[in-house]
């Protein structure tokens, strides 16, 4: 790993502008579950695909339900030495943004400044209507679920509302995603940190990095399927790989 953490270093000092790409790996020494990794969320739950959960009143009340759930401890997270250390590297001006995977808003709680990441599975901290847009806050939609099981319908348009984030065989938002490639495009270091890297078009990202000639650099505690095209892969726990690499505790 000692020559692992040298070349990282290297290739961080060399870089003129990093990206960073992050999956619920970065999140984990937070105390969030990961989803494929041992004890994730898929070896507990289903997964509910978007369709279904359109279709089937029971589908949204399990997906309320495993939402109240997971919130207790998503929402009392703090940000961990793994985000810090990307926080540093944005500070810096050495990275430009990061592309996440994940919801829980730690990256902007570590200070990251909300137009430099880029969510492409929506956020969690909020709810929109699936007609017509319209916005709705979590705490009223909760009580009335735990309440009697009421299942939230939008104000306006008496769509079915759904928390902002982005299930299975739902559309990517336009946006991030144009941002996402962008960003891809124009770094020359795309570091991925704690994805497993199977889950699309998320992780084609990474994929168009090194077709574009950057060095993709993957930080992650076990071997993904794009690690044959990485210039680097560190084995190892976020907190300490990227801490130790970028000098934050
Ligand atoms: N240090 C290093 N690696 C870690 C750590 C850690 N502290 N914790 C977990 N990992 C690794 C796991 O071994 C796993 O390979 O992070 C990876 C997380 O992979 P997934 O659980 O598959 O998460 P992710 O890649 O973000 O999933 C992508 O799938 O279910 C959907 O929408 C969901 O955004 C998610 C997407
Ligand atoms: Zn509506």
């Amino acid at each position: 790993m000692a020559d692992g953490m040298s070349e990282l270093r290297k290739l961080l000092a060399e870089s003129r502008r990093v990206v960073f790409f992050t999956g619920a790996g970065v999140s984990t020494e937070s105390g969030i579950p990961d989803f494929r990794g041992p004890g994730g969320l898929w070896s507990k739950y289903r997964p509910i695909d978007f369709s279904e959960f359109m279709s089937s009143a029971e589908a949204r009340k399990e997906y309320w339900r495993r939402k109240i759930e997971t919130d207790k401890v998503l929402l009392t997270a703090q940000p961990n030495r793994g985000h810090r250390a990307i926080a540093k590297l944005i500070e810096t001006g050495k990275a430009s943004a990061v592309i996440t995977q994940n919801i829980d808003g730690l990256h902007q709680a570590s200070g990251i400044p909300a137009g430099k990441v880029i969510e492409l599975h929506g956020n969690t901290t909020y709810a929109t209507c699936l007609d017509c847009g319209e916005r709705y806050e979590l705490e009223p939609i909760k009580q009335a679920f735990v309440a009697d099981g009421t299942l939230p319908e939008c104000a306006e348009c008496m769509g079915i509302i759904k928390p902002a984030t982005i299930a299975f065989g739902q559309a990517m938002p336009p946006g991030p995603m144009h941002q996402a490639q962008i960003e891809t495009v124009a770094c020359d270091l795309f570091i991925s940190v704690g994805s497993s890297l199977v889950v699309y078009p998320a992780a084609g990202f990474p994929a168009l990095a090194h077709e574009r000639g950057a060095s993709l650099v993957i930080v992650n505690r076990e071997p993904t399927p794009l690690d044959g095209m990485a210039r680097l892969t560190v084995q190892g726990e976020i907190g300490s790989v990227l801490g130790d690499a970028v000098g934050v505790n």
